[in-house]
């Protein structure tokens, strides 16, 4: 088991397998996109699953897949019998837009993996599509539906912005009156490709504040351990509600959590520029022994919250990312 500096077990790797996305929301990247990686700069299959192995060796025994969107990287669906293969990883989970979802679904229930994040900002297509600028929300509400009817359980994720889908906020929560789902409403960060950002004005806080408005009988749930949501029910609900803090950034206390960009970079922190590059080191012909002495010595450095990772940013200290670059 990895213990970091600040003895949080680090058992979680967010695993990204590209930068490429087919929808544009603004909080994310430009309309415009954003410099996508040749492929040669993307870790390898081979060298992602060396990587995973060794990981798992290390204590690791969660993976989330994201991106960008994951299931535009050809192949995905033999990288994950390949990850779910591997001894020691009991859980794989998915961060998708679910626009392309449905042509793999079969796979993703036949492997076994049961967890899948989808992300979807509004219930209104119009709304929908000033967000994600493609008018994809037909395909990404039958996505919705068909996983409902799965075994698969399923989060849905919408980022909270003054503006654009708060009117969203009331009937998301209505949908787990009758649906076995947790949904969550995301505080927006500054990982928007752009590096501007207004003021937060739709925090954790105002959030609940909001939604209990509406639905006074509202329970708090337990949090499961290294959980980024405060998680709540609506007495007699089938499903839960959350909000995360994402850039209140108030779990970092219990941070379980280790990143790996498309292009092999280790992120110890959401916050940070990167650690070092895991796939120069591999590429240079570095020994599993080595690379896991590199990842255990960036964990016994980690910044003990995001506030410190974003201070410690050496080159640029404003934080102009995209999300898909680092997988969120
Ligand atoms: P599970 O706990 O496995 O369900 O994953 P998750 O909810 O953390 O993953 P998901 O990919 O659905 O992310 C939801 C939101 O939480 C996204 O906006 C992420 O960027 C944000 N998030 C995930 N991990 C962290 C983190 O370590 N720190 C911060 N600040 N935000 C995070
Ligand atoms: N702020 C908060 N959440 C974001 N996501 C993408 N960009 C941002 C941002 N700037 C969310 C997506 C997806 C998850 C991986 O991260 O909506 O659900
Ligand atoms: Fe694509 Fe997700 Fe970024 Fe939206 S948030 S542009 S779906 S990677």
């Amino acid at each position: 088991m990895i213990l970091d500096n600040h003895n949080r077990p680090i058992n979680y790797l967010r695993l990204a397998v590209t930068d490429r996305c087919n929808l544009r929301c603004f909080y994310c990247m430009p309309e415009e996109g954003i410099q996508f990686s040749p492929k040669q700069e993307l870790l390898s299959f081979e060298e992602i699953l060396r990587i995973c192995t060794m990981m798992a060796q290390m204590g690791v025994n969660k993976i989330r897949i994201t991106g960008g969107e994951p299931f535009l990287r050809k192949g995905l669906i033999d990288l994950l019998r390949d990850i779910k293969a591997i001894d020691g990883i009991d859980s794989i989970a998915i961060t998708t837009n679910g626009t392309i979802l449905h042509k793999y679904l079969e796979d993703i229930i036949d492997l076994g993996i049961n967890q899948i994040n989808l992300s979807i900002d509004s219930v209104d297509p119009q709304r929908f599509f000033q967000i994600t600028k493609r008018d994809v929300f037909d395909q990404v509400w039958s996505c919705y539906q068909t996983l409902l009817e799965s075994p698969v359980h399923l989060k849905l994720n919408a980022v909270v912005m003054q503006g654009h889908n708060i009117e969203d906020i009331i009937p998301m929560v209505a949908l787990t009156e009758t649906e076995d789902v947790s949904v969550r409403f995301i505080e927006e960060m500054p990982f928007n490709g752009v590096g501007k950002q207004a003021p937060l004005i739709w925090d954790y806080k105002k959030i609940l504040v909001h939604i209990k408005s509406e639905f006074p009988k509202l329970e708090k749930r337990a949090d499961p351990p290294g959980s980024t949501s405060l998680n709540y029910r609506i007495e007699a609900y089938k499903g839960t509600f959350g909000i995360i803090p994402a850039y209140t950034r108030s779990f970092c206390g219990s941070c379980n959590r280790i990143r790996l960009t498309p292009k092999g970079i280790i992120k110890t922190c959401l916050y940070d520029e990167g650690v070092f590059s895991l796939r120069d080191l591999l590429r240079a012909g570095a020994s599993n022994d080595e690379l896991s002495q590199a990842i255990l010595q960036a964990c016994s450095h980690r910044a003990k919250d995001g506030f410190e990772a974003e201070s410690s940013r050496k080159g640029k200290l404003k934080i102009a990312e995209s999300m898909a670059t680092i997988g969120g």
